[in-house]
């Protein structure tokens, strides 16, 4: 008889970070947090249009592709197959970590992961200009039939997931490093792009179809190799790396980009990303099952924030939302763009969580709201005269909803040397109680400050 001896399971003590909102929520600093107590960091979504901003020892590193583990010394750092990688942007980020002392040996790069070349680039600000214009004159500025631009980074994101989905003309990072199959699939990438962008420059019009130059496809592939060769030691099966390392009892931590109502079929599509940014994304974005998971962390801001077009319901207009914007640093890490600021909006964190199934939130950016009067929080809205808690995961739906406030008295305390709940003014104090309860999932870390050490454990 054929006996086998089972493999004895890991118990699952991985752990995963997602935004509960649109993006921005400070995950990188929960990340470079947690970080210390886990083996390898991994991100398993979107590219280069993430920016995680962390601030270590006074300095602060701005991350767009590699996970914010690398900031701790000794630890792994993956860039699993489900990220679609600008491989001139992630040598610059390498470099520029390099030149601020940080060691990036440990960062790996999955052989399967997609390439974002330069005429996805074009494409993703070519189709923006194009469905800007096609959107002239309407008075919703299209977000009432979902059209109109999207309010990318330009990053080419959208156009490389598409082109994954096309497949022939996919280039993957294993493909850096054999030179006929490069060579070869982007001959035929260039065939197809080169008619569809100079179709689509000439509808643009002006200097952009004046200045239009066919992408060649031999200096795409020399620059493409030459990547391959500087990141050749780094492109490996990430898959089995990190089912070898689950199954010798490390640790995982999972560094969702973007977020959840960006998430392209859970957010407010379609205003969102191209990539899955939920826990679900985990799956398909690494090989690793998300059944390796014993803690989903959301992370969510005191108050709301987007970049880009698309509906969000608490947005302000007035000085309050220009004093959040301006205590908050609320401008793109990675488009450098003012980000729009609204009160907080717990329906939408609520579904967010949800659909995460959250164990702990990770609140941040508490400290920003000290000295306003009175603060407001969504809890729900009331779309066509009909009042609902449910959140609206449709732009041109959600465009309708107005939002019910429930409002409190503000606390006006410096809370940046807070570290301990007990501490914080009664004010701060009930407003973190209210969200607890209304998303009925425990605080685990309330952030007070940008620094690494300004944070209060909750102990959720
Ligand atoms: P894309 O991901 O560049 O295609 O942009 C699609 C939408 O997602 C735009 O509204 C972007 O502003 C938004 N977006 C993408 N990544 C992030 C992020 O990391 N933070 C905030 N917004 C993002």
């Amino acid at each position: 008889m054929n006996h086998r001896t089972p493999k004895t399971a890991q118990p699952p003590h991985s752990t995963a970070i997602i935004g509960l909102q649109w993006g921005d929520e400070g995950k990188g600093k929960a990340v470079d947090r947690l970080a210390a107590d886990h083996d390898v960091v991994v991100r398993f979504n979107g590219g280069a249009n993430a920016g995680h901003s962390v601030v270590v020892g006074g300095t602060r590193f701005a991350l767009h592709l590699i996970p914010s583990g690398i900031l701790h010394q000794g630890k792994l750092a993956v860039i699993g197959n489900g990220v679609v990688v600008d491989t001139e942007k992630l040598l610059q980020e390498l470099e520029g970590l390099e030149g601020r002392g940080v060691k990036t040996g440990g960062l790996v790069l999955s052989d399967r992961a997609h390439i974002v070349a330069p005429y996805h680039k074009m494409e993703d600000s070519l189709r923006e200009e194009l469905l800007r214009a096609s959107i002239a004159g309407d008075s919703s500025g299209g977000a009432a039939s979902g059209g109109g631009d999207i309010g990318t980074t330009k990053r080419g994101i959208g156009p490389a997931y598409a082109e994954k989905i096309h497949r022939s003309t996919a280039v993957r990072a294993g493909d850096l490093l054999r030179p006929e199959v490069l060579r070869e699939k982007v001959s035929r990438a260039c065939m197809f792009k080169n008619s569809q962008l100079s179709g689509m420059a000439e509808r643009v019009g002006g200097a952009t179809a004046r200045d239009f130059v066919p992408f060649d496809p031999e200096k795409i592939s020399r620059d493409l190799l030459e990547h391959g060769e500087k990141l050749r030691a780094r492109i490996q099966d990430t898959t089995y790396l990190l089912h070898d390392l689950l199954s010798q009892g490390k640790r995982i931590l999972f560094e969702g980009a973007n977020a959840t109502l960006l998430d392209v079929d859970h957010g407010t599509f379609p205003f969102v990303t191209s990539s899955s940014t939920t826990v679900h994304g985990i799956g398909p974005g690494t090989g690793v099952s998300e059944r390796c998971l014993s803690s989903v962390l959301g992370v969510m801001k005191a108050y709301t924030t987007r970049v880009g077009r698309g509906p969000m319901p608490t947005e302000l207009f007035d000085d309050i939302g220009n004093r959040i914007r301006e205590r908050g640093r609320e401008y793109g890490t990675t488009t450098g763009r003012p980000r729009r600021v609204g009160w907080l909006d717990l329906v939408a964190v609520k579904y967010a969580a949800m659909v995460n199934g959250i164990t702990g939130i990770v609140l941040t950016m508490l400290d920003v709201l000290d000295g306003i009067d009175e603060l407001r929080v969504c809890t729900a809205y009331e779309i066509d005269g009909k009042r609902t808690e449910r959140f609206v995961p449709d732009g041109p739906e959600l465009i309708k909803a107005k939002p019910v406030y429930t409002a409190f008295k503000g606390f006006s305390a410096d809370l940046s040397g807070v570290r301990t709940l007990e501490d914080l003014p009664a004010g701060a104090r009930r407003y973190l109680e209210f969200i607890e309860n209304y998303v009925g999932v425990r605080l685990a870390l309330v952030g007070v400050g940008p620094g690494r050490e300004q944070t209060i454990e909750c102990g959720g």
